[in-house]
């Protein structure tokens, strides 16, 4: 039989299992690769693992569900890079299991937030909002200052993430409990915040 691509487009399953295949095909071949690039996977020059305190402040983010409003990540459109920085990179990310790069937009991009404000802006607006932002429609969190973080859980997830391949030694884990002695879930989170995206200059 003569092969005619009428054949084909006449029978549309054999035309989805074929486009599947194409379509899949070329997924992989965009994504694959980026395993392996070393500027996907090897740190910014200066990046550390999260110290003990923003570890857990991190913790709070996403126990909070903040990523349900906030996204992480700058893309490199000049409407974006001009509100709020230089685009982010991947070797920003590598010590984040999961990235929280998200999409969803209802308050600004986070990625770069730290040191754009003073701790103590960031302690009101997170008790409440309205106090320094007074058009804000974002929930307040005033429990997280009164709140004191439970040091004995977070060796266990720092062990969790230097199984994924963070470089935190033996010595750092032991120590970790008694650095967050006395701090409150807001302390962690505001130390969170303002570590976020500063090796990268804003322009
Ligand atoms: C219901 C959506 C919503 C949630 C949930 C939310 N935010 Fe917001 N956030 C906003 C909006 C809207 C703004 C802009 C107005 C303002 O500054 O308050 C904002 C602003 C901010 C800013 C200032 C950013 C800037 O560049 O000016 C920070 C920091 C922030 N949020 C942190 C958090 C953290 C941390 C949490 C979780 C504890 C959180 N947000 C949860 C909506 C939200």
């Amino acid at each position: 039989m003569k092969f005619k691509h009428e054949w084909i487009e006449k029978s549309p399953i054999l035309l989805l299992v074929l486009v599947l295949i194409v379509v899949s095909f070329g997924g992989l071949v965009e994504i694959v690769p980026l395993f392996f690039q070393k500027s996907t996977t090897e740190p910014v020059a200066g990046l550390q693992p999260y110290s003990p305190l923003r570890l857990a402040g991190r913790d709070i983010y996403l126990r909070e569900g903040c990523y349900n409003c906030h996204s992480q990540m700058i893309r490199p459109f000049r409407a974006e890079t001009e509100r709020y920085g230089h685009y982010s990179v991947a070797g920003e990310f590598v010590y984040d299991h999961p990235f929280q790069w998200g999409s969803k937009r209802t308050g600004p991009d986070l990625a770069r937030v730290g040191g754009r404000y003073s701790d103590e802006w960031h302690r009101t607006h997170l008790n409440n909002p309205r106090d320094v932002v007074p058009e804000s429609n974002m929930p307040g969190y005033p429990w997280l200052a009164k709140t004191k973080l439970v040091p004995d859980e977070i060796a266990p997830k720092m062990r969790a993430l230097k199984r994924l391949g963070v470089p935190y030694t033996d010595q750092e884990i032991a120590e970790a409990p008694k650095s967050l002695a006395d701090k409150t879930e807001q302390d962690a989170l505001v130390a969170y915040l303002q570590g976020m995206g500063t090796l990268i200059k804003a322009r």
